[in-house]
């Protein structure tokens, strides 16, 4: 069965749920804790009504045999002065890394950013994530500085590459 890649709507909020716990408990590199994500579903679904009344958010899951196996998050930095400027989270569950799923992630909302009007796609990074780095560098996206020991993963201090891309 393919894998579905589709703009988040409320009916997915279980699935959405499920998949939150599993992949923030798979990985240091998101900045949500499982715990924080442990939410209940009457919010997530208040969050995916959110993102979808308002153009300049979106929320694209890949979705295979019913179930979400990774995800892109892209929304506008906060301050009228900045909201040219896209921020963007991506993530895909262990079991289904390296078949090229946060690749068509990416590719969606660089389609995408236009139609919202933003300039800017920006993102931090964990120096020691050799993945994300490789994916972000893969399409394009620079290095404009390094926040030093900004992230405690356990007991170790990790610098923060804070990454962009400008689109036109
Ligand atoms: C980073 C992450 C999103 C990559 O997702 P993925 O679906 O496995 O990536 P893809 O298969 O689409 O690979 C796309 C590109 O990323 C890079 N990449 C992916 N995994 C890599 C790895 N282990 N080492 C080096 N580069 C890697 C490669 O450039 C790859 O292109 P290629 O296959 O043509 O070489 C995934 O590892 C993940 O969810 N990690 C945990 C959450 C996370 O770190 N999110 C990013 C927070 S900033």
């Amino acid at each position: 069965m393919p894998i579905k890649y589709k703009k988040i709507t409320v009916d997915d909020a279980e699935i959405f749920r499920k998949f939150l716990l599993t992949v923030s408990s798979e990985t240091d590199f998101l900045l949500s804790t499982t715990a924080e994500n442990d939410v209940g579903i009457e919010k997530i679904r208040n969050q995916i009504d959110f993102v979808n009344k308002h153009h300049s958010y979106n929320l694209i899951i890949a979705e295979l045999e019913g179930l979400i196996v990774g995800y892109i998050y892209a929304f506008p930095v906060q301050g009228f002065k900045k909201m040219h400027s896209c921020q963007i989270v991506v993530a895909v569950l262990k079991s289904h890394w390296r078949m090229g799923i946060s690749k068509s992630l990416l590719q969606s909302i660089i389609f995408w950013h236009r139609e919202a009007g933003y300039k800017r796609l920006e993102l931090s990074v964990a120096s020691t994530n050799a993945a994300a780095i490789g994916l972000y560098n893969l399409f394009g996206f620079e290095v404009e500085g390094i926040k030093k020991k900004s992230f405690l993963f356990n007991s170790d201090y990790v610098d923060e590459i804070l990454m962009a891309k400008i689109v036109n």
